[in-house]
C-alpha cells in the first residue's frame, strides 16, 4: 500500500507547522517507520531542524522547477536523524521562483514525488505560511491535511480557511483528500482564554479537533540543537513526544497498514 502523504498547512505563519512535521517525523521514526519530509518553505526551517549533513544539492525548488515526473526522488537527501528520516530540502530561492505555469501547475509537486511512497511509509510536506502556489501544488499532492491552529481569537477563522483551501483541492481534482486532524498548538491549558478557544474549535470542527499540543520550551531546544523530539531528554519532551505519538496514530494509521503489510507477509510464507 501507498504510504500516506500528508500536508501540514494553516493560514497564518508561525503557528506549528514545522513543529508539528517534525514531531510526526519524530514520532514514527521512533517507531521504526521510514519518513520524508519535503520542506516546501523557502524559510528552511524543518530542513534546519532535521539537521543535515551537509548542504543539498537539489531543492524542492529545483524539484518544482524541474517537474519532470519521479524527479523529486533525486532530490532525496538524507538527515541528521539517522538512516529513517530523509528529506527534500528547502532554500531560500523557492520564494523567489514561482511555480512555473504551463500545464497543470498545481499538479508539479504530485508528479515529482512520483513514486516516492513505495519507498516510505509516510510522506510529510511542510508548508509554508500562506495558502498560495505552494501549498496548492502540496494539496494536490497529499492524501491527507493537518490544519494547524493555536487557541487564539482567530483560531476558528483560521482553520476554516484552511479546511476551505483543501476543499478546493477537493473539488478541484484531488477527491481523495481529506482533513484528517485540526491540531490547535501551543496551548496553556491553564489559561481560561485558551480552554474557550478550544472549545470554539470542538464546536465548530467536532472530533476532527485533536488533543492540543502544549506549549513547551523542550520542543523549541529540541528543535534549535537539530534532534527528534523523542530523543531529547526532559519531562516536558517526553510529555510532546507522546502528543505526537497520539497525532501519529490519529493522522496517519501507518501501524495499521504495516500490520496488514506484515499480515500478507506471513500469508504469503
Ligand atoms: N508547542 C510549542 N511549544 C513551544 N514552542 C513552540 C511550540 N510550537 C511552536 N513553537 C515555536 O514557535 C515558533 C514557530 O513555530 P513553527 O516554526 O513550528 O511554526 P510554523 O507555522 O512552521 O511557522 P512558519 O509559518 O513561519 O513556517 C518556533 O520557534 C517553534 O519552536
Ligand atoms: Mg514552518
Amino acid at each position: 500500500m501507498d504510504a500516506p502523504v500528508v500536508a501540514v498547512l494553516s493560514l497564518k505563519g508561525g503557528v506549528g507547522k514545522t513543529t508539528v512535521t517534525l514531531g510526526l517525523a519524530s514520532a514514527a521514526r521512533h517507531e521504526s517507520r521510514r519518513v520524508l519530509v519535503v520542506d516546501l518553505d523557502p524559510q528552511g526551517n524543518a530542513t534546519a531542524g532535521l539537521n543535515l549533513a551537509e548542504s543539498p544539492a537539489f531543492t524542492t525548488s529545483d524539484v518544482l522547477y524541474d517537474g519532470r515526473t519521479g524527479v523529486g526522488l533525486e532530490a532525496i537527501t538524507s538527515t541528521g536523524w539517522g538512516s529513517l528520516v530523509d528529506a527534500i530540502p528547502a532554500e531560500r530561492a523557492l520564494e523567489h521562483r514561482a511555480v512555473p505555469s504551463g500545464t497543470d501547475p498545481v499538479r508539479r509537486l504530485q508528479r515529482a514525488l512520483h513514486g516516492a511512497a513505495d519507498r516510505y511509509d509516510m510522506i510529510l510536506l511542510d508548508c509554508p505560511p500562506s495558502l498560495g502556489e505552494l501549498t496548492r501544488n502540496a494539496l494536490f499532492a497529499a492524501t491527507q491535511a493537518v490544519v494547524v491552529t493555536e487557541p487564539s481569537y482567530f483560531a476558528v477563522q483560521g482553520a476554516a480557511a484552511a479546511v476551505e483551501a483543501v476543499e478546493v483541492a477537493g473539488r478541484e481534482g484531488n477527491s481523495a483528500l481529506r482533513v484528517t486532524a485540526i491540531v490547535p498548538n501551543r496551548a496553556r491549558l491553564r489559561l481560561s482564554e485558551h480552554q474557550y478557544r478550544l472549545a470554539e474549535l470542538h464546536a465548530a470542527f467536532g472530533d476532527t479537533v485533536t488533543e492540543p499540543v502544549s506549549e513547551r520550551t523542550a520542543i523549541q531546544q529540541a528543535q534549535g540543537a537539530g534532534v527528534p523530539i523523542h530523543d531529547w531528554k526532559s519531562s516536558g519532551a517526553r510529555s510532546a513526544a507522546r502528543t505526537f505519538d497520539d497525532l501519529l496514530g490519529r493522522v496517519a494509521d501507518i501501524s495499521g497498514q504495516a500490520m496488514a503489510q506484515d499480515i500478507a507477509a506471513q500469508e504469503d510464507s
